[in-house]
């Protein structure tokens, strides 16, 4: 346990998000068992003390919190890979596993886990879960629910429950997994994962597209995925993004990246080269400047490095980064990309977007480098937010792509969802929690308070 006065204490009140403040927890209880967490959950709920469930703490809406104080109970210590079964397709995992630490485990064996959120090298195997959280990959493979075939969860008050199934089909019963994945700690700890596991493809290539700007950039994404293109990825970054990695990455992008489209294609060696020519075609077609492969493993790294490097590289340049995940209906990639330009030149606020385009969920950043204790400062930023959401849900589009709504975009929920539909949700959350002690105040509104005559 860590308590109070211990120097550690502070850092379970904080994780990625763009808040100034930090708050610390009472104490922060790292578990090593199901047994101990279902004890620190039994005796909160006795003395009704809060409690923030939290993994790697690399979530960046404040989702792991603890904003009413109480426990932070964190599972970074149940790291456990327990099983890895070619035959069946799954893997039995603890919930503190670090997802690339998973997925090199299943390579080693000819597997494949996709979900690839971009921190993965930190991140955790629970707190995706928690957040269902995406990644490039997902434009081919789809999102972390899609992998969570059973969980172990302990309840608020320590009642432990096994559902799902390790089958590759199911529909016994009401899908109590999908329904706990994306629920980001308000319904119960994640203790255990059954993941679905796929064959390791055989061959990866990437295909890098220079265009002179995000808009031709974007233009060409909608042209590919009319194409009916299936790459595994398909990515975009501005030229923000791609200034701000330069100096760091060992990948040398091209000086005249006014964007790029980062492709990657996967599947049999032998339809590698046929493939990326297609793709490289159609992106002479679509107005690529230049089109580069990368098919070395040693290029591959280091361009992906050099994309994972774009989120902690702006957070380093800029005192403020306001980094959202909106996802638009993907035929207005391209209308999207123009409004965040315009909410830019009316708001003053520096912007830089990169992310998973394909899907249509781009990474919109607003930066500067005042002081973020300054409310002013404060209000400024997230007015600007506020305008890229209400553009957002103009086209048709969702406030969160794959970060989740966390602390920082719940009280921007009203401007997706009806008063019915954060109804139901709360008395979802209460059939959980009745008492609202686990992960209080985060994902859903409270409701409006009716003023009386
Ligand atoms: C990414 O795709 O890089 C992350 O989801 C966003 C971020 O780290 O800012
Ligand atoms: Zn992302």
């Amino acid at each position: 346990m860590i308590g109070p006065g211990h120097e550690r204490l502070d850092d379970y009140g904080r994780d990625e998000s763009p808040l100034p403040e930090f708050f610390p927890p009472e104490c922060a209880v790292l578990v090593d068992s199901v047994d101990q967490a279902a004890a620190v959950l039994r005796i909160c709920l006795e003395r009704k003390v809060p409690v923030t469930p939290r993994g790697a703490g690399s979530g960046m809406c404040g989702g792991a919190l603890p904003i009413a104080g109480g426990v932070v109970l964190s599972t970074e210590r149940m790291k456990t890979i327990k099983e890895i079964d070619a035959a069946d397709l799954v893997a039995v995992v603890e919930p503190g596993v670090v997802t690339g630490v998973l997925q090199t485990a299943v390579e080693e064996q000819g597997l494949f886990y996709p979900p690839d959120p971009a921190s993965l090298e930190f991140c955790s195997i629970g707190g995706n879960a928690a957040t269902n959280a995406g990644g490039p990959r997902a434009f081919k493979y789809g999102v972390t629910r899609e992998y969570i075939l059973g969980l172990q969860v302990v309840l608020m008050g320590g009642e432990t429950l096994r559902c799902g199934r390790r089958t590759a089909k199911g529909v016994t019963g009401y899908d109590l997994v999908a329904g706990f994945v994306g629920t980001e700690g308000t319904f119960g700890v994640i203790t255990e994962l059954v993941v679905k596991l796929l064959p390791n493809p055989p061959a990866a290539a990437t295909v890098l597209g220079i265009f002179k700007d995000s808009a031709a950039a974007g233009a060409a994404i909608s042209g590919l995925l009319r194409d009916g293109l299936r790459p595994r990825v398909l990515e975009i970054a501005d030229k923000h993004s791609v200034d701000m990695v330069r100096p760091k990455s060992r990948y040398r992008f091209p000086d005249n990246a006014g964007a790029i489209v980062l492709l990657e294609i996967d599947g049999d060696p032998d339809m590698m080269a046929m493939q990326m020519e297609k793709i490289g075609m159609r992106c002479d077609e679509l107005g690529a400047l230049d089109v580069l492969a990368a098919t070395e493993p040693a290029d591959r790294r280091a361009l992906w490095e050099a994309r994972r490097l774009i989120s902690p590289s702006l957070k380093a340049a800029y005192r403020i980064k306001v980094n959202e995940d909106v996802c638009v209906p993907r035929g207005r990639i391209v209308e999207m990309l123009a409004r965040v330009d315009r909410v830019s030149a009316e708001t003053g606020i520096a912007t830089a977007v990169f992310g998973h385009a394909g899907d249509g969920n781009l990474h919109v950043n607003l930066l500067a480098n005042d002081d973020p204790a300054d409310p002013a400062v404060r209000k400024r930023m997230w007015a600007a937010a506020e305008r890229v959401f209400a553009h957002t849900i103009e086209l048709g589009g969702t406030l969160s792509g794959e970060h989740g709504i966390g602390l920082t975009k719940r009280d921007y929920m009203r401007m997706e969802q009806s008063e019915q539909v954060l109804e139901w949700q709360r008395r979802w959350k209460a059939m959980w929690d009745p008492a609202n002690l686990l992960n209080p105040g985060k994902k859903i509104p409270a409701r409006t308070p009716v003023c009386s005559e």
